[in-house]
């Protein structure tokens, strides 16, 4: 009897299930899906699985879309954006791997199912981010910024796999001093002067050249990293740290990949035009590239060479008021205007370019020479550029400042800015100030953020003249406000994103990312809560766009390494 009712109970659920099933197989069929691809991500271990990233790829297509599944385990594609055919799957969930490769077919009539098995990975460590290396391997902050400037080139995998010794590091180190900074380790470029200008420790090339401090902070880093590689053991002797995946408004979102035809292409810095067409420059090739994200075509303009011989690359990339694009060159030693009317290019050397070997041109800030003819350059140093006459002016720093001020000498700029009246802001990355030269007056005047030694990197001019940046070692968002001297700043919650650059939306939220986790950051700036989208693979995060013509507005960057641009949509 007991037997009985067990089973008829198993019977009457067994029905069920066939009647829901089949009424949801009917709604499907009736009307017009409004998913294309959808499915359950499961492991044995976690069950349903919740902050996934589940990639697809349709054969022969340089686009790859990626979602992120729910706290159900449940991702999906929305019907538009999958075209029928026939695409691969893959997936990101640190610890795991699916269990087997996936292709699936996409339909215009119907969603198609595909439930994904994850298995545990056999090989933690190839899974690792830069930031989860610097989390894991033991150390004071100090030492591990000491790497802050290898991930430029390449990530920090070729050193925790290393086997040099503290004795045999200092070499390596001078061999990585002679690579200029549009370099990967497939395609290293030689800098013109290779007599080693510091990439060792702050994150960018020093201007200290050879010395004797220089040569103790190498011995310092190469003790350090012999210490973290397997010089002398055959396993790391530390626990390998993982971040969580992502949860609740970190998965709602789409993030969109479009791999350009060069693979070896370094975009560097993207952004949106008007027509929505994405504009790139190329750190490590002498093009200017234009992506069409609606068909993925790209068509590429060769930048004018001013300096044979001279490693190629450009990095800053700025729309004037009239949309055409200024670039730095950077050891080509120009600055470069592409005219988008004529589609011709006009270059303004830097007056020490054709005798000085290291001269170089990186940022640029053309947007309000309506104002007075002026446009503003960072680099090796910084300088006004007057259009008209071709006349540089480097910028000094120390000018006017009192003989007493110790706050102030000596400074330098990454990033540069200009407010409405073309006023110049400089960041300052060895330090920690935003230091602004009056347009009219020409007087310097040096503002430190709240958080001290922070590494102001890079950042963009809101419309009411709020400067929204990066704490490249703060690891924090920050805004100054020009009219009041004032700054806001807000932490980024995960350790080690080094935000390299930051920009203000027009839904008033503050966007950010680095090198070194993959994690783009969305800050609403009202509440103070940050929504940390994980990226589908490794990403050189640098300059930080967002497109303010979509609502809400949709977020830009280059994968700086992997020659892709990658367009991020959240969906709330
Ligand atoms: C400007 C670009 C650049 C920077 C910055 C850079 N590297 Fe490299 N690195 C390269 C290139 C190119 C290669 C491959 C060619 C080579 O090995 O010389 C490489 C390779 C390596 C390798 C593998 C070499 C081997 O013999 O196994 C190690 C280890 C390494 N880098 C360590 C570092 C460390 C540590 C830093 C930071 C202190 C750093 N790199 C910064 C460009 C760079």
């Amino acid at each position: 009897m007991l037997q009985k009712t067990i089973l008829l109970k198993t019977v009457t659920a067994t029905v069920l299930i066939m009647f829901s099933a089949a009424a949801h197989l009917v709604a499907v069929q009736n009307s017009p899906p409004s998913v294309s691809l959808t499915g359950l991500v499961s492991s044995q271990k976690e069950g349903p699985m919740e902050g996934v990233l589940v990639s697809a790829k349709r054969a022969g297509s340089t686009i790859t879309v990626t979602v992120v599944s729910d706290a159900q385990g449940r991702y999906s594609f929305p019907k538009n954006r999958l075209d029928p055919g026939q695409y691969s799957v893959r997936i990101r969930a640190i610890g795991y791997e699916l269990q087997r490769s996936e292709t699936v077919i996409v339909t215009a009539e119907q969603a198609a199912h595909q439930d994904l098995k994850l298995v545990e990975t056999q090989d933690l460590a190839y899974q690792l981010s830069n930031g989860e290396w610097l989390m894991s391997m033991p150390g004071t902050d100090e030492q591990k910024q000491a790497l802050l400037g290898c991930t430029q080139c390449h990530t920090l995998e070729p050193i925790v796999r290393s086997r040099y010794t503290a004795t045999e590091f200092p070499k390596i180190l001078d061999r990585m001093n002679r690579y200029a900074q549009g370099s990967t380790r497939l395609r290293p470029q030689l800098r013109p002067n290779t007599h080693g200008r510091g990439v060792t420790g702050d994150g960018m090339a020093g201007r200290e050249g050879e010395n004797p401090a220089r040569q103790a902070q190498m011995a310092k880093t190469a003790e350090f990293v012999s210490t973290i590689n397997l010089s002398s053991s055959s396993r790391w002797q530390y626990p390998l740290k993982t971040l969580p995946r992502p949860k609740g408004k970190a998965t709602q979102v789409i993030i969109t990949e479009y791999d350009l035809p060069r693979p070896e292409t370094l975009p560097h810095d993207a952004a949106a035009d008007s027509a929505g067409m994405i504009w790139y420059s190329d750190f490590g090739s002498h093009y200017l590239g234009m992506l069409d994200p609606k068909t993925g075509k790209v068509m590429e303009y060769p930048i004018p060479i001013t300096k044979p011989g001279a490693p190629l690359g450009s990095l800053d990339l700025v729309f004037d008021k009239q949309s055409n694009i200024w670039l730095g060159t950077m050891y080509q030693g120009s600055l470069a205007k592409f005219d988008r009317k004529t589609q011709k290019f006009q270059t303004w050397g830097s007056p020490k370019f054709q005798e000085r070997d290291e001269a170089r041109i990186a940022m640029v800030m053309p947007i309000n020479n309506d104002v007075d003819g002026i446009v503003w350059i960072g680099g090796d140093d910084e300088y006004r550029v007057e259009i008209k006459t071709g006349e540089w002016q480097a910028i000094d720093y120390d000018e006017g400042q009192s003989k007493d001020s110790s706050i102030v000498r000596g400074l330098s700029a990454y990033g540069v800015a200009s407010d409405s009246k073309n006023n110049f802001y400089g960041l300052n990355l060895n330090g920690t100030y935003i230091i602004k030269k009056d347009a009219k007056t020409g007087k310097i005047t040096p503002y430190a953020t709240p958080t001290p030694n922070s590494g102001p990197r890079r950042g963009h001019m809101d419309s009411e003249d709020r400067l929204w940046f990066a704490e490249f070692r703060g690891n924090r968002i920050a805004m100054f406000d020009t009219k009041t001297g004032k700054f806001r700043e807000w932490p980024v919650p995960t350790p080690w994103t080094n935000v390299y650059d930051a920009i203000y939306d027009k839904a008033g939220y503050a966007w950010g990312g680095g090198m070194n986790n993959d994690h783009v950051v969305r800050l609403n700036t009202n509440t103070g809560e940050s929504t940390e989208y994980l990226l589908p693979r490794t990403t050189n995060i640098r300059r930080v766009n967002v497109d303010n013509s979509t609502n809400p507005p949709t977020f830009w960057v280059g994968n700086n390494l992997e020659g892709i641009i990658i367009r991020v949509e959240p969906l709330e």
